[in-house]
């Protein structure tokens, strides 16, 4: 095989794939099977390597079938859209291949990882604070409760964690499932994650929260942790932080702001205020790879004290990596894992380009595309909106002219969008009611992007109008 040649037809295909990405013609995704899959895409790894010619029929099928998820039509997850700079930093990332465990083998990653984290805290307001990049939004809640965990009760570390401390966490009922897995992983056990009501918009109830928190102390049992989301992931509702703040300082308990889908709005100067307090909080998760459109996987723990994560890890006696001989701090001797990738070079390489007004001015513009997307659903008298829509999320639904099971038809609408692939979104349950969930993650989507969309989804809810009437006559 020529790898010159793979190389060049490589950046051919790329250019394709993204003048593709702008034609709204072409579908978000050719659906197909598991075993439909199996028919086009030989899987299966052979004795010998296939010719160059397969190789880049190869990658044609990857893409072929892949969900175009940076088409502005793509609104279905809370990540979305094509970065440019990101990218190039991702592939000039793969090229240079290092790991971030030492400045030994990654010194200018080491030193972006500093910078990112150093300005992440900065507009966080977490004057002493530290930070890790993570493996994703959940792993950040982990490490998160790990470190609740790890200062309540530092012994654990070593001991195992005593269930007879019987350690409460407290979350919304609008929280992301991850923090369930993450009390698991840690040994508190799921059952011991209590669900805290929110009000009609999603943000949860902080009377409710010392309600709760009375509760467990009343059975002997310790409240050591508490997550306030910033933007849910069904209804993007942000919790009030300052007053949540209050209430963990009266019982001890390590609060967390989960920004993993939301957490990005605090580079915006005109809706940092639903964040506000958060320089009160112990630890805030921020997924850049969301709002921020970088590839994923790109996210952040912060912590408020530094020698927080340090604390986490118990045996660091491994001279084998750990030389220390040029007396630099070593990143990875406060991460979890031991080989990790350098994610903070994408982001570095976007911020750049973008600089602050550049990033400030995308997630500005996502919250008036959100809002020019509520004003169409308010507007239109076929739609109805759910929920007072508070940051990105806008949550609807159709209502058919002849009367019909609303989830259903709703589901319906939803399944038809994403097989015929013009555009793609995806729904959740507001209690008993399904509800379309439009979210505007992408920081490049205009009014007309948004217009498109609208005219899509009226269109099949048409076409399955007369479908549903047929079928009913
Ligand atoms: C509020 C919230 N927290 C955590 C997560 C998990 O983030 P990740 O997908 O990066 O693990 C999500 C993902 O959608 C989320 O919406």
């Amino acid at each position: 095989m020529n790898e010159l040649t793979i190389l060049t037809k490589s950046f051919d295909k790329i250019k394709k794939y993204l003048e593709g990405n702008k034609d709204t013609s072409l579908p978000i995704v050719k659906f197909k099977t598991p075993s439909e899959l199996k028919e086009v895409i030989n899987f299966e790894i052979e004795k010998k390597g296939v010719t160059e010619q397969d190789f880049l029929m190869l990658i044609d099928k990857y893409l072929e079938y892949s969900v175009k998820t940076g088409n502005k039509q793509f609104m279905n997850q809370l990540y979305s859209g094509f970065n440019f700079p990101a990218f190039i930093g991702e592939v000039f990332t793969a090229l240079a291949n290092t790991s971030m465990y030492t400045y030994e083998v990654a010194p200018v990653a080491t030193a972006i990882e500093t910078e990112m984290i150093r300005l992440m805290n900065q507009y966080t307001g977490y004057i002493n604070g530290d930070g890790i990049f993570v493996t994703g939004g959940s792993n950040a809640n982990l490490i998160a409760m790990f470190s609740a965990r790890n200062k309540i009760l530092p012994e654990s570390r070593f001991e195992g964690y005593d269930r007879n401390k019987k350690l409460k966490a407290f979350v919304s009922e609008q929280a992301h499932y991850s923090f369930e897995t993450a009390a698991n992983v840690l040994g508190i056990g799921s059952n011991n994650v209590i669900k805290i009501k929110s009000d009609a918009n999603g943000i949860l109830l902080p009377s409710e929260l010392e309600k709760e928190i009375k509760n467990c102390i009343d059975n002997g049992e310790t409240p050591f942790f508490v997550a306030a989301t910033c933007a849910t992931t069904l209804l993007g509702a942000y919790d009030p932080i300052e007053e949540m703040a209050e209430i963990c300082k009266k019982y001890n308990c390590w609060l967390h702001a989960d920004g993993s889908f939301g957490g990005s709005l605090i580079l915006s100067d005109q809706h940092r205020y639903l964040m506000k307090g958060i320089e009160q909080t112990d630890s805030f998760a921020w997924n850049p790879h969301k709002l921020m459109n970088i590839p994923l996987i790109c996210s952040v723990l912060l912590v408020k004290k530094r020698g927080t994560l340090q604390h986490n890890i118990t045996d660091i006696n491994t001279d084998y990596i750990f030389h220390d001989i040029d007396k630099i701090e070593d990143l990875g001797e406060k991460s979890i894992q031991c080989g990790r990738r350098v994610d903070a070079v994408k982001l570095w390489f976007a911020w750049k380009y973008f600089g602050l007004e550049g990033y400030q001015k995308r997630i500005d513009n996502l919250i008036v595309m959100a809002t020019y997307a509520e004003e169409v659903v308010n507007k239109n008298p076929n739609l109805e909106l759910l929920v007072n829509r508070q940051s990105f999320a806008v949550c609807f639904r159709f209502i058919p002219k002849h009367k019909i099971n609303l989830n259903s038809f709703n589901l319906e609408l939803r399944e038809a969008m994403r097989k015929n692939g013009k555009s793609i979104v995806n729904y959740g349950y507001i209690g008993k009611t399904l509800a379309i969930r439009l979210i505007t993650a992408n920081g490049e989507i205009n009014k007309a992007d948004i217009d498109l969309f609208f005219n899509n989804l009226l269109e099949t809810a048409s076409k399955l109008e007369n479908k549903n009437k047929f079928v009913a006559s």
